[in-house]
């Protein structure tokens, strides 16, 4: 199936590395133009080859988004290649696992941050690129949330945060000045992704039979996802065939969550 993206601008925030580098790669596939951004350099510049190689055009940029000035700027030199952008995935998030079990032993820090790094740099993003959007009648804003942007779950910061990204897109998904004009919004809800160098490789390298046993008992599936797996969807949502999937929450999690 032809996606009709072909030529179109797109951003992947943390598109260097696991679930983000996947829908980068995939977002290429499709021939769309891709800039990633992310903090560490060699992850930034292995992920520019990775793309170049697929013969589209790319950015890629060093930035945190914790800082708001770092979001300006991306989108700046985005707009600055390209004078416009289509697509926008806010991928960057995290925090399920900062903070303690405990909430009364969890600083109030922790939960400004979760909320910063995941709702925040969505909203700036989001409020950057809707004036080209609407100008060009087309536009694509997808947030990856997560299970816990569906249903209770999780530590709570984290619940709080992918839940109001995921409130994001609904709410907007309602304004008809911008879905009239062309825009969708939806987020993307993964459930456990198994991405080398992160939270589950170290409690599988911990304890690889409880690990193995926990995979059994919670996952219907018997396994973790592939960060691909999330990426192939995401691409589809993006695309001009899903003109008519707008304010959607759609789990990528082989049914590990128990929301409908
Ligand atoms: N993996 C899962 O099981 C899972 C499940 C549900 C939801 N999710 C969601 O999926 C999204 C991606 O997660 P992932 O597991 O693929 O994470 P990951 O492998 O750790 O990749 C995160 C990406 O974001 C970049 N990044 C992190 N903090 C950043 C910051 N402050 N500014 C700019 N870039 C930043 C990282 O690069 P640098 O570190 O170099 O900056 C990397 O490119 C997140 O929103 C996460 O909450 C993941």
């Amino acid at each position: 199936m032809d996606l009709g993206i072909k030529n179109k601008y797109a951003l992947v925030t943390g598109g260097t590395h696991g679930i983000g580098k996947a829908i980068a790669l995939s977002l290429a596939d499709e021939g769309c133009n891709v800039a990633v951004c992310s903090r560490t350099f060699p992850r930034i510049r292995e992920t520019q080859e990775q793309l170049k190689a697929k013969g589209v055009d790319c950015l890629a940029i060093q930035a945190d988004v914790m800082i708001k000035e770092d979001i300006n700027r991306v989108f700046n030199m985005v707009i600055e290649k390209w004078g416009t952008l289509h697509i926008l995935v806010n991928n960057v998030g995290g925090g399920g696992r900062w903070g303690k079990e405990d909430i009364e032993a969890t600083d109030e820090k922790v939960w400004q941050e979760v909320y910063e790094k995941n709702v925040m740099s969505s909203i700036r993003f989001v409020k950057l690129v809707i004036p080209y959007m609407r100008k060009q009648k087309w536009g694509r804003i997808v947030n990856i949330t997560s299970i816990y942007g569906r249903e209770a779950g999780g530590r709570p910061w984290f619940n709080i945060a992918k839940t109001a990204q995921t409130v994001l897109m609904k709410n907007l998904s309602l304004k008809k000045d911008l879905v009239r004009n062309g825009i969708t919004f939806n987020s993307i809800a993964p459930g456990g992704i198994m991405i080398p160098d992160t939270g589950w490789e170290v409690e599988q390298k911990k304890d690889p039979v409880a690990f193995r046993a926990m995979l059994n008992e919670k996952f219907p599936l018997g396994r973790l996802g592939k960060p691909e797996e999330v990426a192939s969807v995401v691409a589809f949502i993006c695309s001009e065939k899903a003109s008519l999937v707008n304010g959607a929450s759609i789990p990528v999690d082989g049914s590990e969550g128990r929301s409908f």
